[in-house]
């Protein structure tokens, strides 16, 4: 099969990348490589794969010969209030548009990599995905708007769309911004890390490999037009995640706490079980092997160098 995988060059989407290409199947990467965070590591990341530089923004996409999309190209984090909504407009809700309607007109299948964001500080966990969505940051507000330009695609055109709504992903390649990214390599470099609010807020964290299986296994038997919760294996604090690396590299981090920032939401849990019964995934990766595996990933880098 040929898939078309947006975002090729970021954290999740290069893994993705690998995967497919381990698995035996064609893979053309798009990115824009937007300077979000230091494009060396993006094109580190690409290395090995096939990326065209490609702003889904303005750029079209090609999709003849192609089985179907992965896009997960788009701006991401949820420090996203102040003038830099202007990116998040552009990079998620314009881009996800086009792609939308290119995968409509060509007659693909697209798997959309929405986020635990939208739900904001839930109604109910564990959360389902029919839970009222309340996003509480301009990032959470663009995804969600996404989601609905999708649904607007499959009713209006007949977008053949599955809609996945990421928890947290961790590991090797983790985005620098990301905190158990910033924790190794506080601890790698022996520098101090800032702490946004108590730490007692709390994550449902997903290893990639985990994610990339449920990421394949949507394309290939989602059901059209649903939306799955892909999540869990480990639900921790922050103080526990940060306690497990100390474990883990047995070193001790230099915790500067700092106020909680605007946008971050006290917990995420899903409600797995959609996701369970339609693609037979659950994550499997324990929070202590994954974050040693992350940590293997930073340490050695910051050695060889
Ligand atoms: N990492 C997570 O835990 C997480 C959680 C929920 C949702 N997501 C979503 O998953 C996707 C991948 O996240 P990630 O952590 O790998 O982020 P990432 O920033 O590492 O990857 C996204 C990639 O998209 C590219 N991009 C941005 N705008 C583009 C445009 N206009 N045209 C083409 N490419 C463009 C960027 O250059 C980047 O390489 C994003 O859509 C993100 O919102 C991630």
């Amino acid at each position: 099969m040929r898939w078309v995988v947006t975002g090729a060059a970021g954290f999740i989407g290069s893994h993705l990348s690998e995967a497919l290409l381990a698995a035996g199947h064609d893979v053309v990467g798009v990115d824009a490589f937007t300077d979000y965070y230091d494009v060396a590591l993006k094109e580190e990341n690409a290395r090995g794969l096939d990326v065209r530089r490609l702003d889904l923004a303005v750029d079209d996409l090609e999709l003849d010969g192609v089985d179907g999309v992965f896009h997960l190209g788009g701006q991401p984090g949820v420090r996203s209030f102040g003038d830099v909504f202007d990116v998040y407009a552009r990079n998620n809700l314009v881009a996800s548009r086009r792609v939308f309607e290119a995968a409509a007109r060509a007659g693909v299948r697209v798997v959309f990599a929405s986020s635990s964001s939208i739900y904001g500080d839930a109604e109910r966990y564990p959360t389902a995905e029919d839970v009222e969505p309340r996003p509480i940051s301009p990032y959470g507000i663009t995804k969600l708007g996404c989601e609905h330009l999708a649904r607007a695609y499959a009713q209006g055109f007949g977008l053949d769309v599955v809609v996945l709504r990421f928890f947290t992903f961790y590991g090797p390649r983790q985005r620098p911004d990301m905190a158990f990214a910033r924790i190794v390599d506080a601890l790698a470099r022996d520098t101090s890390f800032e702490l946004y609010g108590d730490g007692l807020q709390s994550r449902a964290f997903t290893y990639v490999a985990d994610g990339v299986e449920a990421i394949v296994t949507a394309m290939e038997r989602g059901r059209g037009g649903e939306t799955y919760n892909v999540g869990g294996g480990s639900e921790a604090t922050m103080r526990d995640a940060i306690a497990t690396l100390e474990d883990v590299s047995g070193r001790s981090l230099d915790l500067v706490q700092r106020p909680a920032a605007k946008g971050d939401v006290r917990r995420t849990a899903p409600d797995t079980a959609r996701v369970e019964r339609d693609l037979g995934w659950r994550a499997t990766t324990s929070l202590p092997g994954g974050l040693k595996a992350q940590w293997d990933w930073a340490a050695n880098r910051v050695a060889a160098r």
